[in-house]
């Protein structure tokens, strides 16, 4: 069975992207073509990027290089759930995609994004990080406004029309999630 990550690109105390990560996850759950799994890279601790060689080298020296790389090498597919922040996604989730390559190529990927202006742009920089590291991005994108899907800007509440577009961004993350697999088998 296929396995998709769901990120939470947020660290910082307070972040409202775990929320909004834990309500993709609840949603994927109830599906049965993939196994979904929520991955949090504050458990990881990453520092800012100390690896002594590029990442394309895969010659990891750090023990948090490894067990991030580790936990990224299995999955098929992966949900990034990002914040914007100054208009791109966030300084942490640039910095964990940053520290490893081949564990990403060749793989497919969906985007969760909110903020002001439902971080689209946020989401537009990671479509650019993605063709670099040869991930295939799905067109489907779930788009969360800080103004009327959280109550004072925090309180999680989405309107419910995002349930659907979730499951659109999901089916098109399953699709290519298989076909790169394929690709990779090869
Ligand atoms: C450093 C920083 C920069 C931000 N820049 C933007 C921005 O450019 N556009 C926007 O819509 N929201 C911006 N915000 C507001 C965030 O979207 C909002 O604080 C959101 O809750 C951040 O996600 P998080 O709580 O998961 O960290 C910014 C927030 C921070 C902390």
């Amino acid at each position: 069975m296929l396995k998709v990550a769901i990120i939470i690109g947020s660290t910082r105390p307070g972040r409202i992207g775990e929320a909004v990560a834990k309500w993709v996850h609840d949603l994927a759950a109830k599906r049965h073509d993939a196994h979904y799994e929520l991955i949090d890279i504050k458990d990881f601790n990453l520092p800012l990027l100390d690896e002594p060689m590029p990442p394309s080298q895969g010659k990891y020296s750090k023990a948090h290089t490894k067990a991030w790389a580790a936990a990224i090498e299995p999955c098929d597919a992966f949900v990034f759930v990002t914040p914007e922040y100054n208009h791109s996604t966030s300084g942490a989730l640039k910095n964990a995609i940053d520290f490893l390559y081949k564990e990403w190529n060749n793989k497919a990927a969906g985007f969760v994004s909110y903020g002001s202006a439902s971080g689209v742009r946020a989401v537009e920089h990671l479509r650019l990080i993605m063709a670099e590291l040869q991930i295939a991005d799905v067109r489907a994108q779930v788009m969360l406004s800080l103004f009327t899907d959280f109550e004072n800007y925090s309180s999680f509440k989405p309107a419910p029309h995002h349930e659907a577009t979730v499951g659109a961004m999901l089916d098109q993350v399953v699709a290519w999630g298989g076909a790169m697999k394929t690709l990779r088998a090869r």
